[in-house]
């Protein structure tokens, strides 16, 4: 114990055993943006080396994208598509490693939330609907669709291991591809994947299995899933004209 502290803080500084890795202590960065993304890795590793260094127990990264057919340039997400993300990234790990602290990566696929204005892949989403910022439409995924989906999050898991990220998650929250899928006012599906509940959890679900099946050895393995509507949510306002249009973020 510290005599200068409130004997009340000392679990902080506990060690918390997640999954197969354990985190120094109760101090964690959730995954939020950095201002770098893909485009300034050294940049990046060095700022999240300060915060494992000024005592962050867990240190993760902001959305990282899976798949080019999830491009949000134009902001600053991190990328897991090939080996030179994978190299870029696990110099991110091994920085927050070098202060003891365990390293996080935060996967991501963003669904009709995406514009893909570098990669120029076509959107996918639950439904085909306009992309947030740009006015084209993205496309139903079918079932082919969904198995390439959990391919490349798969893919994406093992090149995160392969980085020497010791938490991999699954990214579920703020309207993403998965919260579109879960969202019963997103996703009006017929089959398997939308209608109750179970069935719009069902590629999320699926999508966790495969990355405990595939890197569940060595990574914990955590989701992020929002409970109610949050910014830029899809919403699908009637129009005269009879066409769903998805609105703008809210300022
Ligand atoms: C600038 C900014 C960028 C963020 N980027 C991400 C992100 O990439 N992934 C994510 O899951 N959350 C992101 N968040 C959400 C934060 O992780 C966090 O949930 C939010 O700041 C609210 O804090 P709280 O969860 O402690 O209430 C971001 C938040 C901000 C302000």
């Amino acid at each position: 114990m510290n005599p200068g502290r409130d004997p009340r803080f000392d679990i902080l500084f506990q060690p918390l055993q997640i999954g197969p890795v354990t985190a120094p202590n109760r101090f964690y960065q959730v995954p939020h943006c950095s201002g770098m993304g893909y485009n300034r890795p050294a940049v990046l590793n060095a700022m999240r080396a300060i915060k494992a260094e000024g005592g962050w127990g867990v240190v993760n990264t902001e959305y990282c994208s899976v798949h080019p057919s999830s491009d949000d340039d134009g902001y600053p997400y991190a990328s897991l598509w090939d080996d030179t993300d994978t190299r870029n990234l696990a110099g991110m790990a091994d920085a927050v490693h070098a202060h003891g602290a365990l390293a996080g990566v935060e996967l991501w696929h963003g669904g009709q939330n995406t514009s893909n204005l570098g990669s120029r892949e076509t959107a996918l989403g639950p439904e085909s609907l306009p992309t947030l910022y740009a006015p084209w439409q993205c496309k139903k995924m079918d079932k082919a669709d969904i198995a390439e989906m959990r391919l490349w999050h798969r893919n994406a898991a093992l090149r995160a291991k392969a980085a020497g990220f010791d938490i991999v998650y699954v990214y579920a929250g703020h309207t993403y591809l998965l919260a579109q899928f879960l969202d019963a006012a997103v996703n009006r599906r017929s089959d398997d994947y939308g209608g109750e509940l179970a069935n719009r959890a069902r590629l999320l679900r699926e999508i966790l299995a495969d990355t405990r099946d595939a890197i569940g050895d060595r990574c914990a393995i955590a989701t992020r899933i929002e409970v109610g509507a949050s910014w830029g949510r899809p919403r699908r306002a009637k129009h005269a004209d009879g066409h769903h249009r998805a609105r703008d973020r809210p300022l």
